[in-house]
């Protein structure tokens, strides 16, 4: 079967109500704590995408038992490190390094070797950033250069640690979270602004863990061996796939959306805060408090007259897994747009930084490097006519999607491959594309 999509027609304009995927870090935090918790946890809604599937087979292998009825997943734990690790086993995070990092937290006390694999993609990317910390628990971790494939063995004698997050990572501090949960013990974490989702859900769940802002940073202070009871939850809508509905009507004709449920955490609305300071009127309503998080209904209307930015780069965090989208804004915007400190995105599914310039330079856009930074002359008049093709992008699902967007919204005919890579994320992207009134064949 072909592997590829034709887009060869600008979206006319539309007004529709969307509802988009689950959030991926909640789902995939939501199984792995569900996996910790002693009992019967039940999630709805959870994401069906391969990261999350490839959650689910891991917990299954290391001896927590899942089922589904319905809508809802039914996961029963055994209490904290209640893994069955009798023999030694090989676990696959697939394409997902959120997964692979969070794992690797919980498989400190590990009886058996456990080794932890991945795809091409995840194969390229750093673990030395989980690894270090990991190793001062008293982990036992042997890996070639700090890349996949990485063995672990856990120890008895874990202690806690004290340690400086200062990358802004919710993997690697997720990571440090999950094995101070297994270490008798106060471990303190400083850490740079990322997102929260693991220390809301522990609150949640009534686990001791204090969070105290310091000079911009927080200091979390968390007591393991406490152990929390099986939960109900409901994942909301992701803001990382609503972006891209987000950025289509932006930059389409006379068009409307709301995209319902959302998750609007403060520390992942980056791209509403960005997208606002260059003219867009990006409203949020309906707006709830659910288990700490905050849920609303996101509302944006076409805009011309974009203007450029200066990002702050703080930021960055907020919008990490959003950038490739927010520059397809700004290359459509008036004035030059300067970008700093994007170091982290070549550290991504793909090196995002560099395809994200090249791709901005292919459909004709300038854009100035200097190595983290960026700034990109905008074009407000950008129409596109000629033929594009995007292969060879270590099938990323954000670049998949934003080539969708663009040939959606600045026109050419685009023939996009890999378009199996959705399913790491998003795996309704084009049927909801199509609702919306896209023609991709
Ligand atoms: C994620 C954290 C981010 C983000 C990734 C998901 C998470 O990575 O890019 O898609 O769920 O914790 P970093 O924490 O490494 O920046």
């Amino acid at each position: 079967m072909s592997n590829h999509i034709l887009i060869e027609k600008q979206i006319s304009k539309f007004n529709k109500k969307i509802f988009v995927s689950s959030d991926k870090s909640i789902s995939i935090r939501t199984v792995l704590l569900a996996s910790q918790a002693v009992g019967i946890s039940k999630i709805s809604n959870l994401l069906e995408s391969e990261d999350v599937l490839n959650t689910l087979k891991t917990i299954k292998k290391l001896g927590i038992n899942y089922r589904k009825t319905g809508n809802t997943y039914i996961i029963e734990g055994f209490g904290l490190n209640g893994f069955d690790t009798q023999k030694e086993i090989t676990i696959n995070a697939g394409n997902s390094g959120t997964l692979a990092r969070l794992i690797l937290g919980l498989l400190v006390k590990s009886k058996k070797k456990v080794k932890l694999i991945g795809d091409k993609s995840l194969s390229k990317r750093d673990f030395s950033r989980v690894i270090n910390p990991l190793r001062k628990f008293g982990a036992n971790i042997k890996s070639k250069k700090n890349l996949l494939p990485i063995e672990i063995l856990g120890s008895e004698f874990l202690r806690p640690i004290t340690y400086d997050e200062n990358i802004g990572s919710a993997q690697v501090k997720s990571c440090m979270i999950l094995a101070a949960l297994n270490t008798p013990g106060v471990s303190v974490f400083n850490t740079r602004a990322s997102r929260n989702h693991t220390e809301l859900m522990l609150k949640f769940l009534k686990y001791p863990l204090k969070i105290k802002k310091e000079r911009g940073n927080e200091l979390i202070e968390i007591q393991g061996l406490s152990q929390f009871k099986g939960f109900n939850y409901k994942v909301p809508g992701d803001i990382s796939s609503a972006s891209f509905f987000i950025v289509l009507t932006l930059l389409s004709k006379k068009s409307g959306i709301e995209i319902k449920n959302v998750n609007v955490n403060s520390s992942r609305v980056g791209i509403i805060n960005i997208l606002n300071k260059m003219g867009a009127n990006i409203k949020l309503k309906g707006r709830k408090t659910y288990k700490g998080e905050k849920i609303a209904n996101i509302h944006v209307k076409s805009k011309e007259n974009l203007k450029a930015i200066n990002c702050p780069a703080k930021l960055n965090s907020s919008a990490i897994d959003e950038f490739l989208i927010i520059f397809l804004v700004a290359a459509k915007s008036k004035g030059i747009s300067k970008f700093k400190d994007l170091g982290e995105m070549n550290k991504k599914e793909s090196k995002r930084l560099d395809l994200g310039v090249k791709f901005l330079r292919s459909i004709g856009i300038k854009v100035d490097r200097f190595k983290d930074n960026v700034n990109i002359h905008g074009n407000p008049n950008l129409i596109l006519s000629k033929k594009f093709e995007m292969k060879n992008f270590l099938k990323d699902h954000r670049i998949f999607f934003l080539s969708c967007i663009t040939a959606l919204t600045l026109g050419g005919k685009w023939k996009i491959y890999d378009k199996d890579s959705i399913n790491t994320s998003f795996p309704n992207f084009l049927k909801i594309l199509k609702k919306v009134g896209a023609q991709i064949h």
